[in-house]
């Protein structure tokens, strides 16, 4: 038994495509498969259909402009401290600086709180940015819904967040996972379909706006497009950002060598309240869980900051305030997709071991537009060049990797997955989507994928994920015993979740 959580797995298959029956072989060999030691995974025969992934153009109303002279736009909030009490409030004004203050209270238009933020504008090649505000509002109460307004006089907007629980072990909450998101209609959906679920804080596991398949001037015009895009969730729910290659923008033909440079203008992010020394490496506390960034991107072997980081931030980590340990990054470290095979492979060595060694539960990744899940294995054996071994293996300390990079951008969907299936692969399927994590306490999360289905979400990779810190490993293969023979016992499947 590899996954804890696979017993209950189950799978919706397109409706059109599958009769019942498939549905119950296939689920049927799905449980099978965890009581055999996870191997035969599967690839679903979904198939999406070719809507054109191409960018939403810029005169569309998705990207309008907020009425009024130096009227706030690209709002966006994320989290502004280690544990939740604070935030930090982005914007834009194109016409000149305005005020960078946040007026916030606790009922809508009643503002008794004001928080004063700094200015910045840069050049990119011959673009010109706008006047780009961060405020950080702290000292925050915790589950609380508080409103804030930013701007001048009548062109003033006003949005909401909630801030979460104070960090508790059981604390519920709820987090959606997006990736490689764009700017495209199929990004749109992404987003719209997030919204739907309720989720109340965005993991975003890197490249944003695709704005570096555009050349000179219009580069910085596609992150302002992004920027007015994702506003309608992210100037309410905050993003966790962490940084992918589109970000980096390394462009000698136009004189922009300083790697990130766009995307650090644009989404600050609390790195020192975990201690880092770079924006683009740290963690935050939410709830119930500890959710570290890590960046593909920047050096991460033996000694750089990022592993002396890592390292540090790791024995920081307390399950008993925080049982759900989550890592984000951009390149995935298990992949059987052709596109970017094997590209984690660097960070796996470095990190992977620690990985198991602290428990994390789940790993978020991106990159690969496509869809897949892995079972808890681990490769640390490949690492001692004499062990001969290089296959990875079943391993209850591994965490659950999750590659989410179908977020919908203009480059289209990974088609090509690797064949046979590798024993790792749990389920993969190339359509778009995101995914959420539902944590109910300290032991069980519900996690879901959600397909992108011309225009309906439809719950497709569903799981209960299992606490690594917290699960009793022998209780609880009692309990999937129990409910196996109770799945078996109680078809049809509908039933199952
Ligand atoms: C920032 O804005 C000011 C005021 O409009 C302008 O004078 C300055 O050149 C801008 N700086 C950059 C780096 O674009
Ligand atoms: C590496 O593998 C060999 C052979 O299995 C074993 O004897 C040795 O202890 C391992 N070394 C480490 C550091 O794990
Ligand atoms: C934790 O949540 C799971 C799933 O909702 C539930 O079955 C379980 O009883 C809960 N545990 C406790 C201690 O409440
Ligand atoms: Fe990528």
């Amino acid at each position: 038994m590899v996954n804890g959580g696979c017993i209950i797995m189950a799978m919706f298959w397109n409706k059109r495509k599958n009769s019942m029956l498939v549905q119950l072989l296939l689920l049927s060999s799905a449980l099978l498969s965890c009581i055999n030691n996870g191997n035969a995974g599967v690839t679903s025969p979904f198939v999406r259909n070719e809507w054109p992934s191409v960018d939403i153009p810029l005169e569309n109303e998705i990207f309008a402009v907020p009425k009024g002279y130096n009227a706030p736009q690209q709002v966006h909030i994320t989290q502004g401290d280690y544990d939740g009490k604070a935030v930090i409030i982005s914007w834009v004004t194109a016409d000149e600086p305005g005020s960078n203050k946040v007026q916030y209270g606790l009922s809508e238009g009643k503002y008794d709180f004001t928080a004063e933020g700094t200015m910045q504008n840069y050049t990119f090649y011959n673009y010109k940015s706008g006047y780009i505000h961060q405020c950080l509002i702290d000292d925050l109460q915790y589950d609380t819904k508080y409103y804030y307004e930013i701007g001048d006089g009548d062109f003033s907007r006003r949005f909401w967040f909630r801030t979460p629980p104070q960090v508790d072990p059981d604390a519920p909450y709820k987090f959606g996972i997006i990736g490689d998101l764009g700017q495209t209609y199929n990004s749109l959906s992404t987003i719209e379909h997030c919204l739907e679920t309720g989720a109340q804080t965005i993991l975003f596991v890197g490249d944003l706006s695709y704005a570096d398949r555009y050349e000179y001037h219009d580069v910085g015009v596609r992150w302002d497009s992004w920027g007015r895009f994702v506003e309608r969730s992210a100037a309410y729910q905050p993003w966790i950002w962490s940084a992918g290659n589109h970000e980096i923008e390394y462009f000698p033909y136009m004189g922009e060598v300083i790697p990130f440079r766009n995307y650090l203008h644009r989404y600050p992010t609390p790195y020192p309240a975990s201690k880092s020394s770079s924006p683009l490496w740290y963690a935050v506390r939410r709830a119930s869980a500890h959710i570290i960034v890590l960046s593909s991107y920047s050096p991460f072997v033996k000694y750089t900051p990022q592993w002396t980081w890592l390292q540090e931030e790791l024995k920081r980590v307390d399950r008993e305030k925080t049982p759900w340990l989550i890592v984000l990054m951009h390149a995935p470290i298990y992949n059987s997709n052709d596109a970017h095979f094997m590209e984690g492979e660097s960070m796996r060595v470095v990190f992977e071991s620690w990985f198991c060694r602290y428990k994390v539960d789940i790993v978020f990744a991106g990159h690969v537009h496509a869809y897949e899940r892995s079972y808890r294995i681990s490769n640390i054996r490949y690492n001692n060049a004499s062990s001969g071994a290089s296959n990875p293996v079943p391993d209850k300390s591994a965490p659950v990797y999750i590659t989410v990079g179908d977020g919908g951008n203009q480059e289209g969907l990974a088609l090509r997955f690797r064949d046979p299936q590798p024993d790792y692969s749990a389920f993969r399927e190339a359509s778009y989507g995101h995914s959420t994590l539902e944590i109910k306490n300290r032991t069980h999360a519900l996690y879901h994928w959600n397909r992108n289905d011309d225009g309906k979400r439809v719950q497709t990779d569903s799981f209960m994920l299992h606490n690594q810190y917290w699960g009793d490993n022998r209780r609880r293969r009692k309990l999937n015993k129990n409910r196996l023979h109770s799945v078996l016992d109680n078809l049809p499947l509908s039933l199952i979740l």
